[in-house]
């Protein structure tokens, strides 16, 4: 039987890129987007999409019953910065959006589960060099508290009932097509739009922050990846370490700096440094390189060309 996508929270930063990608390889109306608001116009016109609050189990339900849905990308939730300012809604809308999901799954209304964990499951306990893919995790913020709790869920609904739900540890996603929203590495997106409107920044992170980054490509292609590989390879069912780079604020500006030779950085740190310092400067994602084959294929130089070149397309023709 052919497969048929749900994707919940299709019009964020990764869920749109996802979609579009998911729409591509398996057909226009194999791939249905949800979000409680409309996207953009590319993702609103290339297939069918539903309003779904991620919150609402019959809902979801309700969707997955219209279109017979075998399978769930659950890319809603409140990252980091934000999740910081409403903790409470933070646990809620990443709890529930999770255990509604797995219990579809567990019901057999569903085959398969995609929910992204994050690098936020680490804290300042953790290794800060090659964090391993087990190793002390004490998150300090609500975010990853929801996603270590996720992750335990998640290999528990595996073993319990047997639901076949993959997981990848994300590190930040930079892209350039939407906009991320509330997220403690999202600088490194912000930066490239402020290059080419204003040709300054103001950093809320300080020069020396390094972070685990990857382009938005490798994200897809690790979560399409991941989802298409033979059962028994995902042998990790919390959720798998990933990396592509580690850079600093600093060296960002540098690899811009090359393309654009006036423009300008400052530092201003906020709440989101001490959040970031709380976080591994580097991942080892070994794991998922001999299970299920993961490879990134772009650094920092070349996703500094791909962002300022479309980003310069993007800004040209709204201007006009
Ligand atoms: N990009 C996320 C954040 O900054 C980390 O997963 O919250």
């Amino acid at each position: 039987m052919k497969n048929t996508i749900l994707v919940i929270g299709a019009c964020g930063q990764i869920g749109t890129e996802l979609t579009l990608k998911l729409r591509d390889i398996n057909g226009q109306n194999s791939i249905v987007a949800s979000d409680i608001h409309e996207g953009s116009d590319e993702l609103m016109h290339s297939g069918p999409f539903e309003f779904i609050n991620a919150m609402d189990y019959e809902s979801i339900l309700n969707v997955i019953q219209k279109y017979q849905i075998t399978e769930v990308y659950l890319m809603a939730a409140m990252l980091s910065a934000t999740g910081e300012k409403y903790p409470e809604k933070a646990w809620e809308l990443n709890m529930n959006s999770l255990f509604h999901v797995l219990n579809l799954a567990k019901a057999k209304k569903i085959k398969k589960v995609f929910w992204p964990s994050s690098i936020a499951v680490f804290g300042p306990t953790t290794p800060k060099i090659n964090a391993p893919q087990e190793t002390v995790m004490e998150p300090s913020t609500v975010y990853g508290i929801s996603k270590q709790a996720g992750e335990r869920w998640c290999e528990y609904y595996f073993n319990k009932f047997g639901v076949d739900v993959r997981s990848i540890r994300y590190p930040g996603i930079i892209s350039w097509k939407a906009i991320p929203g509330g997220g403690t590495t999202d600088y490194a997106v912000d930066i490239y739009h402020r290059a080419i409107l204003e040709n300054k920044y103001t950093s809320f992170l300080s020069e020396n922050t390094m972070l685990p980054m990857m382009y938005i490509d490798d994200a897809i292609n690790a979560t399409i990846n991941i989802m298409d590989a033979p059962s028994e390879t995902i042998k990790i069912r919390s959720s798998y370490n990933l990396a592509a780079m580690s850079f600093t604020p600093e060296e960002l500006f540098n690899e811009i700096k090359k393309h654009l030779p006036s423009f300008e950085i400052s530092y201003k740190t906020d709440f989101r440094q001490k959040i970031a310092d709380s976080w591994p400067k580097s991942i080892d994602d070994s794991r998922a390189r001999e299970d299920w084959g993961w490879n990134h294929s772009v650094g920092v130089k070349k996703m500094t060309s791909i962002m300022l070149d479309n980003l310069k397309i993007k800004y040209r023709t709204k201007i006009k």
